[in-house]
């Protein structure tokens, strides 16, 4: 029996993210979104607990919360199922947080698959996508495990096939709050319905470039920043632009360019990285 999993949990950029309205029941956004998958990632070691207790530290990076997404996400699996099985959870946090990249939630993701193998618990999978909304909107996405047309509020995916791309990401030093960008009045909420053939008909050349992000205008007046980064990709040459709810920020890279372009960033306490599109998720055929 396999007592001890060590696995990625991988970023995500919202390639546009266009909001069309709002859920009357709660107030949630109902979005139109590319989600793509990219190479720069957290790992979680998963080690098997006889005593039925979820426990976590912090391998690196910075210290979360005590009762992070992962030990929701264990703790919801474990109800859900009935599991007398606990788990020691090792994370290695390296995708920046508060940043728009789905760290949080992919690291979520990567717990419930790696808990279904290491509890063999048998939840269907529809269930196990009604759990994973419940702890994020972002966090089905991950369990899909592939490039994705996302709507609703993070609920309804449709598997997308992305041309591979180089992405230049910056992270400013300050860190962006999702609540806090949707509660705002500023918000625009009634974008125009995009399709996904639409979307798909652009090509390979243009894909990355449809669309906007609905959420910028109000991280943009929040964190200054983010126009600071923005300037300094322009001024470069690239076309930059936020991820979810920021702060971070990217832009494709031309075919070709030098991957070390721009490294250093806008000050010295920016991250910057260059990322590539994953093909699939790497725990996609779990
Ligand atoms: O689901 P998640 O925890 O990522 O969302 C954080 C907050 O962002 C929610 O509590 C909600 O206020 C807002 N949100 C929203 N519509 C979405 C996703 C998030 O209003 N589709």
């Amino acid at each position: 029996m396999k007592t001890l999993y060590d696995l990625q949990a991988p970023a995500k950029l919202n390639t546009f993210l266009h909001i069309v309205g709002r859920r009357p029941e709660d107030g949630y956004h109902l979005l139109q979104s590319a989600f793509v998958l990219i190479d720069w990632h957290d790992t979680l070691h998963l080690e098997l607990r006889h005593d039925g207790q979820i426990s976590r530290e912090d391998e690196a990076g910075p210290g979360l919360p005590g009762r992070d997404l992962c030990v929701r996400a264990a703790q919801a699996l474990q109800a859900a199922t009935g599991s007398t099985l606990g788990v020691h959870i090792r994370l290695h946090k390296r995708i920046p947080t508060q940043a728009g990249m789905g760290g949080g939630s992919s690291d979520a993701a990567t717990c419930l698959l790696g808990l279904m193998r290491l509890w063999k618990a048998a939840l269907p999978r529809p269930a196990l996508m009604q759990l994973a909304l419940g702890l994020g909107a972002d966090v089905p996405f991950f369990l899909l495990g592939r490039h994705a047309w996302v709507e609703g509020v993070g609920e309804r995916l449709q598997a997308l096939d992305m041309p591979p791309a180089r992405f230049l990401v910056l992270k400013p030093p300050v860190g962006l709050a999702t609540p806090q960008i949707f509660a705002s009045p500023e918000l625009r909420r009634d974008s125009e319905t995009a399709t996904i053939s639409g979307f798909a008909a652009l090509g390979p050349d243009h894909i990355y470039e449809f669309g906007r992000n609905d959420l910028q205008p109000v991280a943009q007046q929040l964190c200054p920043e983010i126009a600071q980064g923005l300037q300094w990709l322009s001024e470069r040459g690239l076309k930059g632009r936020m991820t979810g709810s920021g702060s971070a920020l990217f832009a494709r890279l031309p075919d070709g360019a030098e991957a070390n372009r721009g490294l250093g960033g806008p000050a010295d306490d920016w991250v910057v990285r260059v990322c590539s599109t994953l093909q699939m998720h790497p725990l996609a055929d779990w």
